[in-house]
Order: structure tokens, then C-alpha cells, then sequence
């Protein structure tokens, strides 16, 4: 049986030493800051992300406005956000949170305040409607319905989330 033995000179072994201690030291230096850069990434959504709007007693078959905050977080930067949503109960007792955000060109949209569309959503800057369900009305800029809010009913008050599209579809 053959020893096969290398030896390692002294410059090797302090070659070894120092590369190990100076990578260990970097990656003690670089982990800190990796986890600090992508650290908004890692963060599951938070449950937080609903925000609580108003007590469902509250809420009538008749569209209402009701005004909210939301906490928004870009990146490292967080500030709180004023928004709105229009809710009402629709025929099955379903609650709708729609978007007063108006599919056209953004304007804010209101409920009934066109005396010749006294049940739909008008908006004024160049006079869209929309349906009570958010679906637009041909004929009219809005090429799509209004968004409608994610929402959920917990402990007696509805949350809301992030706009999505609207079911309805588009006229
Ligand atoms: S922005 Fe609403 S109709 Fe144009």
C-alpha cells in the first residue's frame, strides 16, 4: 500500500488560512447588508393589507362613499394614503366595493348626481356612466367597468384591499 502524502508548505498553509478567514469575515460583512437590500421582497403580504372601513350596519342598498387610509409601503419608503369607495349591498345582501375611479381618464366618479341617470355612477369630466354594478354604459367614454375592491367582513366591520377588475365585464 502506497502512502501518497503531500505536504503542505508553510506559504500554502498560510495562503489556506488567510483566503478562509478573509472570505469568512467578507460574508460576515455582506450578509447584513444582501438581507437589508431585499428585505421588503422577503415579507409575506400582510394581512394588514385590508384596512378597516366601516361598520356593515352601515352599509344600505344605496351606494355610499365612505373615505379610508391605507398604509402604502414602496420599497423602504411607507406613507398612508387617502382613498375612497363606493358600497352598497346589491339584491343577494352581496356587499360591492367599487373603485370611484373613473375607467375613462381617472376623474372621480358619484352616485346619482346626474338628474337624468338618477341610478348610475356619472362621472362629470366628460359625462360617463356607469351601472350600479360598476358595468359601463355604451355609448359613453368608459370603455371598461369600475374596478371593484377586495373585501372582506370581519367582527362586524368590512375591509378592503386592492382594486381588481371587475367581474361584470365591459360593455
Ligand atoms: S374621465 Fe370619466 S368620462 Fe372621462
Amino acid at each position: 500500500m502506497s502512502e501518497n502524502k503531500q505536504r503542505v508548505s508553510r506559504r500554502q498553509f498560510l495562503n489556506y488560512t488567510l483566503t478562509g478567514v478573509g472570505g469568512f469575515m467578507a460574508a460576515g460583512m455582506l450578509m447584513p447588508m444582501v438581507r437589508f437590500a431585499i428585505d421588503p421582497l422577503l415579507q409575506p403580504e400582510a394581512e394588514h393589507d385590508m384596512v378597516q372601513v366601516v361598520s356593515v350596519d352601515k352599509i344600505t342598498k344605496e351606494p355610499q362613499k365612505f373615505d379610508f387610509k391605507i398604509n402604502q409601503v414602496d420599497g423602504w419608503y411607507e406613507s398612508e394614503v387617502s382613498n375612497s369607495a363606493w358600497v352598497y349591498k346589491n339584491d343577494n345582501g352581496d356587499i360591492i366595493a367599487l373603485s370611484p375611479v373613473c375607467k375613462h381618464l381617472g376623474c372621480a366618479v358619484s352616485w346619482a348626481e346626474d338628474p337624468g341617470n338618477p341610478n348610475r355612477f356619472f362621472c362629470p369630466c366628460h359625462y360617463g356612466l356607469y351601472e350600479k354594478d360598476g358595468k359601463n354604459v355604451p355609448g359613453t367614454p368608459p370603455m371598461g367597468p369600475l374596478d371593484v375592491f377586495d373585501s372582506q367582513v370581519k367582527d362586524g366591520y368590512l375591509y378592503l384591499g386592492k382594486t381588481k377588475p371587475n367581474p361584470v365585464g365591459g360593455a
